[in-house]
């Protein structure tokens, strides 16, 4: 890899300076962590594909009009974003009950939720990560209602939009999670999708046999992760070259 500045470093992802001002370099690792961090792994080759349906999934949502910071896929590993000032705050959308709503209200796994549930959390590795409400959002300054407003109404739309993408190809968009930032662009900000869309962030069930295709595998030690994520990019009609 070129030596480049690093600007920072996730989990899953290493940010570098981009080509050009205002560009960034986002490069996908293999990297798996869950539980804030304490379980690590290595799926060798996740990187690749989650490069790829990070991608394709923003394209198609740049193309219903959803303002994101993707620019263009670089290669294997990497694509150039636009940079923003990231919102402290991750949005999960939930369709179906799973995951950290089942432990918390003791709803079945599995059961239909009767609309979307929107829920916020603040990013806070430190914290990990605790659920806060709009009241906290502009009470500590993290973004202004209007910011909520159209963070919100984002949201719902990529849901409908992608709901009805995974429905198409045999999977179960059960919730995911986003990232937003502000885009400044000469004296104009707005806000636009930021980070990945990836079976990292998204809960994905086989539409007839509820089999998990997500990082679930990983969390839950149910094997077959790679071969999961291959199989979503290959029903999405992309499987990496190479
Ligand atoms: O764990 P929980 O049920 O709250 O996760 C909801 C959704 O948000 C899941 O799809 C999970 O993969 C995603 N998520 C994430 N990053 C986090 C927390 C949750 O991508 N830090």
């Amino acid at each position: 890899m070129a030596r480049r500045r690093r600007i920072y470093e996730g989990k899953a992802k290493v940010l570098f300076e981009g080509p050009e001002p205002g560009t960034l370099v986002q490069y996908f690792k293999d990297d798996a962590t869950a539980f804030n961090n304490q379980k690590h792994g290595v799926i060798t080759g996740k990187g690749v594909l989650n490069n790829r349906i990070s991608e394709f999934l923003m394209q198609r949502l740049v193309e219903i009009g959803i303002p994101t910071h993707f620019v263009r896929r670089l290669n294997m590993r990497e694509q150039l974003v636009r940079e923003v000032e990231i919102i402290p705050v991750e949005v999960v959308i939930r369709n179906v009950a799973a995951g950290s709503l089942v432990k918390r209200f003791g709803v079945p796994e599995g059961q239909l939720l009767p609309r979307a549930i929107v829920e916020y959390y603040y990013k806070s590795d430190s914290l990990g990560d605790p659920m806060i409400s709009e009241e906290h959002i502009t009470a500590f300054g993290w973004a202004t209602t209007q910011e909520i407003d159209d963070i919100l109404a984002l949201s719902l739309r990529v849901n409908d939009f992608l709901t009805g993408l995974f429905v198409g190809i045999g999977l179960r968009l059960v919730d995911f999670k986003l990232e937003f930032g502000r885009l400044y662009n000469e004296d104009e900000m707005r806000i636009v999708l930021a980070d990945e869309l990836s079976p990292d962030n998204m809960r994905l069930w086989d539409a007839k046999t509820n089999e998990k295709m997500d990082k679930d595998r990983f969390r839950q030690d149910l094997g077959g992760v790679k071969e999961a994520y291959q199989e979503v990019a290959r029903r999405l009609g992309i499987l990496p070259e190479g």
